[in-house]
């Protein structure tokens, strides 16, 4: 390789590893398995060391990882937020009871047994029962601000009544993802042939860091408190006099508590909660047992890391045995074919599992899944169960491996495998299950939300091929309908009403709904902000659509690949023909509209405004406030400590703003 290509890679390595540090720590939405992530940074390493003159001082390879809290303003906990010390075993539950019961020269111990939400833990400080600080546990002694985003969370309250208030109280909980919302943002972004997210906590953790919070907002958190943390005057003397407050000021609290005397008795509320726990709306990895008394645990103390009165019995992830009975492949809408097993059905963490997914071709070889095989199946903070690995002492003599298809199951076409995709998909475009899924998703909730076309009359449609695209579902008649399984006046008549109201629905569903790869509800309302409407959009071009904030080069061709495809062109035209006629967003216009497609940034701490009221105020005047400085950023407004951001925004040249910049800006544009 000669210094120019060299140059050229460095370039292309510095500009994707930064790329996949935003979505993986900002977004935790990777693209990328951290395994190839690490390839990429190897490669970085390597050409750095070859060529150390075109080694760039703000080199990803330097930092450690992206720090989490980029973008946030550090603040110090006013007490310390400890961890705790984990168990799995009774044995040690035991020998911590008996630790507790010899500290505290006492025959039995008054102890608090409470659900451990795995969630991301947080301190929200009150002053006279107002709001004024969510911050993360960070390091213990410092975490991040997360004030903007917290209070998005319907739950907390922001203030409590002021009678009985201390004057300054921390109180501490989980912050967490309740498992129908971790679903529903995943069947999303499977419909959108996105990767799923591993498990409501990680999720839940990338949500409360994300800087955009209008992404924030898009997706429901919820919170538990606890604990109590600094508090002045002294309100409360004992953990459960404390869940007694919290209730008393209508702060949500877990589901249920135990207060018990010595071990046996906290061992039984244990075994409680755990026969209770998934039931619980949120995932409870365990049980947190705590001393009641704080004058007790005062006594005790902590280590430097956790307390000596708590500890953590955490439950193990749940497994079960059961017998593969067949493997199914499954096609999706976009045509990617899904291995599914078919199990003898088993309890699992509360539910009847007799589907699990075994991901992909290259995961099932390695693991070696053949039909009949006895496996482990697992679901721990995954939702979706999983094959975790096969017994192979049970493999029966005559079992022979798993051979894929070679074409789609379903339609019989060519598979093939994408350029960095791991999953096969069928290249054919009529595939009825394609087909199937296209109009499911078309029709689902997320998108054109059309009542009462659900997959089971999908699937008749398609069968009857009454339906093959969008447009036909708007030829449908009285007469088509009527003759249906279930079918009758009312239902037929009430489907035509909801499909004739769906023509009016808010532009980015319907391109939401139209299925373009890579364009997911949140890209669908970016676009439709920005050109509001089809014509506008087909028009656009890859130059215009990458200004976007959020849309990539890849997106973005693939946008016009779309439009450009004659089927896909003639039906979206049938669509608007048949009466199609969304609403576009509103847009300020005139006066208001000074800042119109231009992207903004805000970071460190400004003069007087918020930064939410900087956002608040940018977007009023049409335009937008982005999460992170890119070639793209027209302006950076900077306050006090701004890090990293400003030294990007300096090293891309962009023009950095303070607040009083930034009105004075609004004043000559407004023509002032
Ligand atoms: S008490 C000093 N109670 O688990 C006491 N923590 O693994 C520390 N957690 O950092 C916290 N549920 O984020 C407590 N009921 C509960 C909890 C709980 C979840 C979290 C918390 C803590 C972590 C330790």
């Amino acid at each position: 390789m000669n210094e120019t290509a060299a140059a050229e890679r460095i370039r292309f390595l510095t500009h994707e590893i930064r790329r996949h540090n935003e979505l993986y720590f900002r977004k935790a939405d990777p693209e990328i398995s951290d395994f190839d992530y690490d390839l990429l940074k190897q490669e970085l390493e390597k050409l750095e060391r070859a060529y150390p003159e075109l080694a760039r001082e703000d080199s990803p390879t330097g930092q450690v990882g992206e720090d989490l809290s980029e973008g946030f303003q550090t603040y110090q906990h006013r007490l310390p937020m400890l961890s705790l010390d984990n168990t799995y075993s009774k044995d040690e539950f035991f020998a911590f009871v008996e630790r507790v019961g010899k500290g505290l020269e006492s025959e039995s111990t008054e102890f608090v047994v409470e659900p451990k939400i795995d969630g991301v833990a947080v301190s929200v400080t009150y002053e006279n029962g107002q709001i004024v600080r969510a911050v993360t546990r960070g390091n213990g002694s410092e975490g991040d601000d997360i004030t903007a985003n917290a209070v998005l969370i319907e739950e907390l309250p922001k203030s409590f009544e002021e009678s009985g208030a201390p004057e300054i109280v921390e109180v501490r909980g989980e912050i967490y993802m309740r498992n129908d919302e971790f679903d529903r943002i995943n069947s999303e972004r499977q419909t959108e042939g996105l990767e799923a997210f591993k498990n409501p906590r990680n999720l839940a953790a990338g949500t409360v860091k994300m800087l955009d919070r209008a992404e924030v907002a898009k997706r429901q958190l919820n919170i538990i408190l606890y604990g109590i943390g600094f508090c002045q005057p002294d309100i409360v003397e004992t953990q459960w006099g404390f869940h007694e407050k919290l209730r008393e000021w209508r702060f949500p609290v877990g589901e249920r508590f135990w207060k018990v005397n010595g071990a046996v008795q906290a061992w039984e509320a244990i075994e409680q909660l755990d026969a209770m726990r998934n039931d619980f709306p949120y995932p409870t990895d365990g049980a947190v047992v705590k001393v009641n008394g704080f004058r007790e645990q005062a006594i005790l103390g902590q280590t430097s890391k956790a307390p000596r009165w708590a500890i953590a019995y955490k439950f193990a992830a749940e497994q079960a045995e059961t017998l593969l009975e067949d493997i199914v492949i499954q096609v999706g809408r976009t045509g990617v074919l899904t291995p599914v097993a078919q199990l003898k059905p088993t309890t699992l963490a509360g539910t009847t599992v007799s589907r699990a997914t075994l991901h992909n071709a290259e995961e099932m070889e390695r693991k070696d899944v053949r039909v009949g095989d006895t496996v482990i199946v697992e679901k721990a903070g995954e939702i979706i169960p999983a094959v975790l690995r096969v017994v192979k002492e049970k493999r029966p003599l005559e079992s022979a491996p798993f051979v894929f298809p070679a074409t789609c199951p379903e339609c019989g076409s060519e598979t093939r495998r994408l350029e960095g995709e791991v999953a096969l998909r069928c290249i054919n475009i009529e595939c009825p299950a394609q087909v199937r899924g296209r109009l499911e998703h078309f029709a689902s909730r997320q998108c054109m939300d059309i009542e009462g076309l659900g997959i089971a009359v999908v699937n008749q449609l398609v069968a009857r091929t009454l339906v093959s695209n969008y447009a036909d579902i708007y030829r449908l008649t009285f007469d088509n309908l009527i003759g249906l399984e279930k079918f009758a006046e009312k239902s037929a008549n009430n489907l035509l009403e909801a499909i004739e109201k769906s023509k009016g629905n808010d532009f980015w569903r319907l391109l939401h709904g139209l299925g373009i790869p890579q364009v997911g509800a949140a890209a669908a309302k970016d676009l439709a902000k920005a050109y509001g409407s089809v014509a506008r959009l087909r028009d656009a071009g890859v130059e215009s659509l990458i200004e976007v904030e959020g849309i990539g080069e890849k997106t973005a061709e693939g946008i016009m690949a779309f439009f450009q495809n004659e089927a896909n062109a003639a039906i979206v035209d049938d669509l608007f023909r048949l009466g199609m006629n969304p609403v576009a967003p509103e847009v300020p216009e005139g006066d208001d509209a000074i800042f119109d497609g231009m992207t903004f940034v805000i970071t460190g701490t400004l003069a007087t405004m918020k930064r939410s009221e900087a956002k608040a105020l940018i977007e009023s005047k049409g335009g937008k406030a982005a999460g992170s400085v890119s070639k793209k950023t027209d302006y950076l407004v900077a306050g006090e400590s701004a890090g990293s951001k400003l030294s990007k925004a300096e090293s891309l040249g962009i023009p950095v703003l303070s607040e009083e910049g930034l009105l004075a800006l609004i004043d000559s544009r407004s023509g002032n």
